[in-house]
Order: structure tokens, then C-alpha cells, then sequence
């Protein structure tokens, strides 16, 4: 072993919005090219999706294609990486049972992002099991492919955590078998949790405060030029605020250099562009209009290569039949060294038959 493998994913419950994009997709296309990686494996997890969407399939099922295209989109490129759907991997299913006796109840309640989504969703009273468990299901995911990395966002890292417990307490019950994973957080400290338009903390479809990916240049600039900024920074004079000013958080995560070079240069860079908003005199019309320019140069040759994409559907579906295929594969390798660490491998193992027989031999 000792490969270097990669496992990531998304749940398909909407498309995907540039909070994606900088605290992960991003940096999944880096790593795709940096051939560091012997083997990457992109789910889009719509048995997770479903733990908390039961009743609605359909919002699961739709949204597969548009994950699939987000992907596409953003330049994954299904020749260097496995796209696959985790409900066509029954494996992944088989082994979370197993797992499942690992896990305490009260270590699932601890769980922070669970905890979080549970009051999110008004679940109280009402847990579905298996959402309350899906971190289990996500500790199959990883260590089905023995996942050594799973680049994410810091909401994720409890979901490593607990696989790694998981992982630990498999092989000392059963012996070495699981690979355990490591989180890789991207590097970019603004990308870590990118506001909404609004300056809320996070970004959700719920709050309609999202850039998606697949937005057009209309929606982009109508959503930018109504972003939140300083509240104390009403007129052009006065001095302004940067920290928590969620135009300027946009610019950290998305800026380069050369943008200003090409759409402002009045500035070198952007700690020019904030000392200025800093001392007064910048007013946030015009920050506004770089940061669109700067989205705009940074969505459209996702737009473009999505909409190339859309037009071959078929394609797109071969891309994700091929890969769940080559996905299971991988998977079923893991279960059977899973099982017969657990000697539950009963019709494929000689040595069971053989004890067997001696021990009733008369
Ligand atoms: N929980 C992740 C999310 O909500 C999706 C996911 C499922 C995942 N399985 C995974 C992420 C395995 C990383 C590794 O976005």
C-alpha cells in the first residue's frame, strides 16, 4: 500500500455555489493536476442526501446532474479522477453496518456539525436514524477507497475525527486493516467559510444568499452590487472597515495581483485597495465593481465548459456509470479484507472450513 489516495464529495441538494468552489472544488482541480495523488475518487453522495430528504427523491436525484456538471465545470476531468454515486456502491452500505458497532450513541450526540444540523433542520424530537448516523456512512466512504486524504472544509472535520476513531478502534479489535485518513483544509484562510452575499455566516440556498456557479453574468453582478459591506461606512469619506466586510472577505478568497493590473489599476494589489477603503476616500461602488469583474473572470470558463457539458448529457451519465463501476470495484476489495479481518468471510476461507471440520472430526 502506502498509496496516496484521495476521497472527497458533496451531497446533491442544490448546485453548487462558489463557497464550494474556494473551500474545496478549487483546490481539487489542484491536486487532480498535481499528480501527487495515485488515485481520486469525487462522490457525489446522494445516500447522505437522502438522510434528511426522504421525502423528497426527487430533489436528490435532479440535483446528481447538477453536481456532475458543477464538477465538469469547475475542470475536474473524469481521465484523472473517479466521479462516482454513492448509492450505486452497496458496499459503502455494508460496511457502515459494521461500523456502526464501533460507535457509541452518546459519541454520535457529540458529534459539533451533526449537533448543528440537527437544530438546523428542527430535528430535535424527531431524529431520522439515519441522518443521526450518516457519519458512520461517511467513515465508509473514506475508508472504503483507504482514503489518505479528504481535502474539505473545516465543517467536515468532525466527520475525520470520528472515521479515524473508527478506523483506530477496527484495527485493534480486528487487526491492521483500515487506512486512516487525514483532512486537508484549504489553504487559503478567507476560502475556510465564505460568508453569504450577506454577510451571514454561511452560505445556503435556504437563505438566498448564494453565487452559484451556473449563474449568469446578470445574476452574478445583481448579487454583488447588493452585497453587504461596513454598516458605519456611509459615505465615500469615511474611513471603512475591511475586517468582516464581506465584499473584502470575497476579494481574499478570489483576488490575484494581475486583476488589478487588468480591471484597476490604480492599485498594485489588495492591501493597496484596503488601506484605502481603511483611510476614506473609497467608496463601495467601486469596490463592488472590481469584485464582479473579478467574479466574472473567475466564473465564466466554468459557465462555458458547464454549458459545453450540457449539451452532452448522455456522456456525462457514461462518465458517472464508468466511474461508479470502477468505484465498486475499489470498495468490494476493501469489504472483503473488512470481512476477513472480522472472519465473517465464511465461504471463502479454508482455514475456517478446515478448523471447522477438525473440531467436530470424531
Ligand atoms: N458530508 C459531506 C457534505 O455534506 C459530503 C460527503 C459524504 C463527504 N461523504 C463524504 C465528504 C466523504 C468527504 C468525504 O458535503
Amino acid at each position: 500500500m502506502n498509496k496516496k489516495i484521495i476521497l472527497t464529495g458533496d451531497r446533491p441538494t442544490g448546485r453548487l455555489h462558489i463557497g464550494h468552489y474556494v473551500g474545496s472544488l478549487r483546490g481539487r482541480v489542484e491536486l487532480q493536476d498535481s499528480g501527487k495523488f495515485d488515485e481520486i475518487y469525487i462522490m457525489i453522495a446522494d445516500a447522505q442526501a437522502l438522510t434528511d430528504n426522504a421525502e423528497h427523491p426527487e430533489k436528490v436525484r435532479n440535483n446528481i446532474m447538477e453536481v456532475a456538471l458543477d464538477y465538469l465545470g469547475v475542470g475536474l476531468d473524469p481521465n484523472k479522477v473517479t466521479i462516482l454515486i454513492q448509492s450505486q456502491i452497496p458496499e459503502l452500505t455494508e460496511l457502515t453496518f459494521y461500523y456502526m458497532n464501533l460507535v457509541t450513541v452518546s459519541r454520535l450526540q457529540r458529534n459539533p456539525t451533526v449537533k448543528s444540523e440537527i437544530q438546523m433542520r428542527n430535528f430535535e424530537s424527531s431524529i431520522p436514524v439515519g441522518f443521526f448516523t450518516y457519519p458512520i456512512s461517511q467513515a465508509s466512504d473514506i475508508t472504503a477507497f483507504d482514503a489518505t486524504t479528504v481535502p474539505a472544509g473545516e465543517d467536515q472535520e468532525p466527520m475525520l475525527e470520528q472515521t479515524r476513531e473508527i478506523v483506530r478502534k477496527f484495527n485493534s479489535v480486528y487487526g491492521e486493516t483500515l487506512v486512516e485518513p487525514e483532512i486537508l483544509l484549504p489553504s487559503n484562510k478567507a476560502a475556510l467559510r465564505l460568508p453569504g452575499t450577506d454577510g451571514k455566516a454561511k452560505m445556503s440556498k435556504s437563505l438566498g444568499n448564494c453565487i452559484y456557479l451556473a449563474d449568469t453574468e446578470e445574476e452574478i453582478r445583481t448579487k454583488v452590487m447588493s452585497m453587504f459591506t461596513d454598516p458605519n461606512h456611509l459615505r465615500v469619506q469615511d474611513p471603512g472597515q475591511v475586517e468582516g466586510n464581506t465584499v473584502f472577505t470575497y476579494l481574499d478568497a478570489f483576488c490575484k495581483d494581475e486583476y488589478f493590473a487588468e480591471f484597476l489599476p490604480d492599485y498594485a494589489n489588495l492591501e493597496e485597495l484596503k488601506a484605502h477603503y481603511r483611510r476614506g476616500g473609497l467608496g463601495d461602488v467601486k469596490v463592488k465593481k472590481f469584485l464582479n469583474k473579478v467574479m466574472l473572470e473567475t466564473l465564466a470558463p466554468i459557465r462555458a465548459r458547464r454549458g459545453e457539458y450540457e449539451k452532452k448529457i448522455p456522456e456525462v451519465y457514461e462518465i458517472l456509470h464508468q466511474g461508479s463501476i470502477a468505484a465498486e470495484k475499489k470498495a468490494a476489495a476493501t469489504l472483503d479484507r473488512v470481512k476477513n479481518a472480522m472472519k465473517i468471510n465464511y465461504f471463502d476461507n479454508e482455514e475456517m472450513l478446515a478448523d471447522a471440520a477438525a473440531k467436530y472430526a470424531k
